[in-house]
């Protein structure tokens, strides 16, 4: 983006200031804790925790610099007059609903703390793409995080139909279909705002992309038109309740032998690193993310149909997709990484006869 040197400013110090609270603050906070001698689970361990001297520094500072963020974003958006790209002649469409209503549990809480949500303008989609860059601390500039997942974390296979949730401006359905170019790709995401961005960036690339305003529990897509359903960032922001029916649905598009791959947070079972998370949801305005991180969402996934549901680890400044639940270790705060692995049993898998 061309920013004035003012809002460069305001921005370079808003990403110096996250740095600084991931790669120092949070490693003198666990030092401390270490020092303590504490023990016991995330819950156990959290008077301690609240008591040491970085807490406050690190409590605080996580919150306000992400509010700091979304200022700063937003005073750079609209100093430039940005207003959504026109979404040009390319392939990407999007199929928007004009009756549609966001559910309450989406619009009553300013998700990540942006004010206004990624839904509510046409700027809200802008300041919420140029924020992802920074709350990623700069390391996703060119969305090397998605194509990873893309690439290591989707079995190779001929899909035709690919259905992303929660897809957002569009950062995890176009690697989708520039690695499975002869797939129809579908992006469902609730914000329309999000949609229409998407499919400007999508064009931008070159690539077709077909975008649907829907909420992921109800795609409206075909039932077993899909052989492939995905998701990165998105299940962490769906209401524990309303958890199983995003399976439903997945199960419900998915033809046998169709695989369900979801990239999201688990619980490491290191107490200090998991109660951080617990209190990143609180601190970050994403209620949902403890809730569903206490959810077995394996064992949902097999209660939808679903067979070989498994979490196994995701380095997304490595190797991408791990073999198993093994957490690669670093002193930074970093994000628990976790890709929930599924497949609908094929007829002869699920001893079925033709
Ligand atoms: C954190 S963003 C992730 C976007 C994208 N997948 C990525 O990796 O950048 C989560 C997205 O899920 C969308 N979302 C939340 N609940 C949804 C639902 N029930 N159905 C469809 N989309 C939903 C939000 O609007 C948002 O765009």
């Amino acid at each position: 983006m061309s920013a004035s040197i003012e809002d460069r400013a305001g921005l370079d110090f808003v990403l110096a200031l996250r740095r600084a609270w991931a790669t120092e603050l949070y490693p003198q906070l666990k030092r401390e804790f270490e020092r303590s001698g504490a023990g016991g689970d995330a819950a156990t361990i959290a008077p301690t925790v609240h008591r040491l001297p970085a807490y406050p520094w690190f409590a605080w500072l996580e919150r306000g610099s992400q509010k700091m963020l979304w200022r700063a974003v937003a005073d750079a958006i609209e100093h430039q007059g940005a207003s959504l790209p026109p979404r040009g002649n390319g392939p990407a469409t999007v199929e928007l609903d004009p009756d549609f209503r966001l559910p309450g549990w989406y619009t009553e809480w300013d998700i990540h703390v942006q004010p206004g949500g990624v839904w509510s303008s046409a700027e809200a989609a802008l300041v919420y793409e140029l924020g992802a860059r920074l709350v990623m601390l700069g390391d996703n500039d060119d969305y090397k995080f998605h194509r990873l997942f893309t690439e290591t974390a989707i079995p190779a296979r001929d899909y035709r139909r690919i259905v992303d949730f929660g897809c957002g401006f569009g950062k995890s359905a176009w690697p989708l279909k520039q690695r499975f170019a002869a797939a129809e790709v579908i992006g469902v995401d609730l914000a329309a705002p999000c949609l229409e961005l998407a499919a400007a960036r999508t064009n931008a690339r070159g690539v077709d992309v077909r975008y649907r305003q829907a909420d992921a529990t109800a795609t409206g897509l075909e039932d077993n038109s899909a052989d492939l359903v995905t998701s990165t960032m998105f299940v962490h922001e769906i209401p524990a309740q309303i958890l199983p029916s995003v399976f439903t649905e997945a199960s419900r598009l998915l033809a046998p032998g169709g695989v369900l791959r979801f990239l999201d947070f688990q619980f490491t079972g290191d107490p200090f690193r998991d109660l951080a998370m617990i209190e990143h949801g609180a601190r970050n305005n994403e209620p949902f993310l403890p809730t569903m991180m206490r959810e077995d969402l394996a064992a949902m996934a097999r209660r939808a149909g679903f067979a070989q549901a498994r979490w196994v680890a995701f380095d997304e400044r490595g190797q991408g997709r791990l073999p198993e639940l093994d957490w690669p270790s670093r002193p930074e705060w970093h994000f628990p990484w976790a890709v929930l692995e599924a497949e609908m049993p094929s007829p002869a898998q699920a001893g079925e006869t033709e």
